[in-house]
């Protein structure tokens, strides 16, 4: 392959995963079960970004194992709808061409862990985007770097990627003690646990000692959700998010940690973070204070799961939304919630459920949004900067009575 004997394309693939291997010092390179893409959004990739793609897939190189994308900056069919301008979505369909016909499938979600594409444990994985590396590794026990857009794209068409840091045994042992002595109950409350571990460990694998008692049983199916899963889901992408993690640990409750025991456990004379309070995480995440109209609900970050559109639903039976409200999640998703009857009874009280993209992504300071209520930790995390907006962070139910009454309240 590096050779050439594959065609450009192929070599130049391998020439990335070569590249990487060195610079990590890697012995070998290992076979991937899947590959996930990030950087699919013409916001973030700009003219130059459409342009490398297109050139690389006239080289001719195709995948060889399945891979995904992560979201785009609109919904694929509905973009229109949605208010976004040609001038973007022209530039955006044909990112979304050059990818498949590379052979990769337009999944367009971060959270492939709950469709068709769940990894099993000890899978080696080159995914890319942030918050479902860090799913794959803790809670599935799946291997995976946290790769670049391009280093991605490269171990789909090499098939394999460097074998370093989270694909060995070694780099998988905790680096720092976390002990939990405050409550932590619901979503925003995990994704204010995870903001406070990336921000105090910025780098690492963080080990809980003692979180075990605040999360219901971890279920075997989490292709649809559920209360452990969605507040993993989101704590996992806040500590990404606020710090370079990628695999965490809690003692006698993720996978890994279950089995190994104590030998995943850091040095006993490792850092200790202990966290009392979530108080400095929600003044940081729920900035705007003074904001009380709201603009835009934005729910879904990571991809809404079944569990949470079922969540939405139940809440707004019977209602009407006063202000915008988009559900983002995956098109699979959608289509499971769309044949229980979901989507219609979030859509029949005026909400959006929104497929492909999410509020970070999507060019949603063009659409005239100023002030944003949200649920994800990730979203309070960039939307200010990404996307210029105020934003204001609590529970689900809080959100939606934003989106009733167009105020936060
Ligand atoms: Fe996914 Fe967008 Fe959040 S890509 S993790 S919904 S910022």
């Amino acid at each position: 392959m590096l050779r050439g004997d594959e065609g450009p394309g192929v070599q130049k693939a391998m020439e990335i995963v070569a590249a990487l291997g060195r610079i990590y010092g890697a012995a070998n390179l290992v076979p991937v079960a899947s590959v996930q893409i990030a950087g699919v959004s013409y916001k973030n990739l700009g003219d130059a970004g459409v342009e490398f793609l297109r050139a690389w897939a006239q080289r001719g190189a195709r995948v060889r194992v399945p891979a995904m994308l992560n979201p785009m900056g609109m919904e694929a069919d509905r973009w229109q709808e949605m208010g976004i301008s040609p001038d973007f979505a022209r530039p955006q369909l044909e990112v979304v061409r050059a990818f498949t016909q590379m052979g990769v499938t337009p999944t367009l979600s971060c959270t492939p862990y709950l469709l068709a594409y769940a990894p099993h444990a000890g899978d080696h994985l080159a995914w890319a985007e942030s918050s479902a590396v860090i799913f794959a590794n803790a809670v599935l026990a799946a291997r995976s770097n946290r790769e670049g857009g391009p280093s991605a794209l490269a171990a789909a068409i090499a098939g394999r990627t460097a074998r370093y840091g989270l694909h060995l045994d070694e780099g998988r042992r905790g680096t720092h003690w976390v002990e939990v002595r405050c409550p932590v109950r619901g979503v925003p409350d995990f994704g204010a646990l995870g903001y406070l571990v990336g921000k105090g460990i910025s780098a690492g694998v963080p080990y809980f000692t003692d979180l075990a008692g605040q999360l219901p049983p971890l279920s075997e199916d989490v292709s649809f959700g559920g209360e452990a899963g969605d507040s993993l889901k989101t704590m996992g992408a806040a500590m990404a998010a606020y710090g370079n993690i990628a695999l965490y640990h809690i003692a006698e409750y993720t996978p890994e940690a279950k089995d190994a025991g104590a030998a995943l456990a850091p040095p006993s004379g490792a850092p200790r973070l202990v966290i009392d309070s979530l108080d400095t995480a929600y003044a940081v995440m729920d900035r705007d204070t003074d904001v009380r109209r709201i603009d835009l609900v934005s729910i879904g970050c990571p991809h809404a799961s079944y569990n949470e559109l079922a969540q939405i639903a139940e809440y707004l039976d019977g209602k009407r939304v006063k202000t915008d409200l988009w559900v983002t999640t995956a098109r699979l998703t959608r289509e499971r919630a769309a044949a229980a009857g979901l989507v219609a009874r979030i859509e029949g009280a005026g909400g959006h459920v929104v497929a492909d993209t999410c509020t970070i992504v999507a060019p949603i300071q063009t659409l005239g949004v100023r002030t944003m209520a949200t649920n994800a930790a990730k979203t309070a995390c960039y939307a200010p900067s990404h996307s210029k907006v105020a934003v204001r962070y609590g529970s689900l139910a809080r959100c939606l009575d934003a989106a009733l009454t167009g105020e936060w309240r």
